[in-house]
């Protein structure tokens, strides 16, 4: 199953399934902000990541079927990459959440030829995120509310 995934740079081309992907019912809960998502909303948001600097987006198949995504945005302040990943919903369980963060950790390293500090935003209840987090070696920093949410921070 590994061996059939592909890990590519997002183009605008995939606007329109990251817009699936965002609007998926668990994605939005595990978000902090719950809301729908409109179209022209997202069209701005995915454009602006596509030009900025500071975003990395990682696209997944398999096979040629559409896996998941992993987003890195680099935090100006501390230099920190904060992780923003899904898998599509009908590749769920199989522990491949965990595999294309890998795959995309080791891009972004090999990218920036540096040694690079990540973080994660994880709700609570989120079970199956704070398992993969920690199965990568991620440290639990803390806790913080958000919209009276608790939302669990990983460093590594
Ligand atoms: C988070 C997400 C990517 C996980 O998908 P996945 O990789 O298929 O997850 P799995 O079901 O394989 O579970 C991953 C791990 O969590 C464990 N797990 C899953 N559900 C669990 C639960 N309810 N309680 C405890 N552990 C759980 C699994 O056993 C597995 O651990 P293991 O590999 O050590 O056995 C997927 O649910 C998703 O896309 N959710 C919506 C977006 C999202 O929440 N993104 C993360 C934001 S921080």
């Amino acid at each position: 199953m590994i061996r059939q995934i592909t890990c590519r740079k997002a183009t605008l081309k995939d606007i329109l399934i990251y817009y699936n992907w965002a609007n998926e019912a668990t994605v939005r809960k595990n978000a902090i902000h719950p809301e729908e998502i409109r179209l022209d909303d997202h069209k701005v948001w995915y454009i602006k990541k596509m030009k900025s600097s500071y975003s990395d987006l990682y696209f997944f198949k398999m096979k040629d079927k559409p896996l998941g995504q992993v987003r890195f945005d680099k935090n100006i302040h501390n230099d920190r990459y904060e992780i923003d990943y899904s898998i599509d919903f009908q590749y769920r369980g199989h522990g491949l959440g965990q595999i294309i963060i890998d795959m995309a950790m080791n891009k972004l390293i090999a990218k920036t030829k540096k040694q690079i500090q990540f973080e994660a935003l994880v709700k609570k209840d989120n079970l199956a995120s704070s398992k993969i987090f920690m199965n990568l070696g991620f440290s639990l920093i803390n806790e913080l509310m958000i919209n009276d949410v608790t939302f669990e921070k990983y460093f590594k």
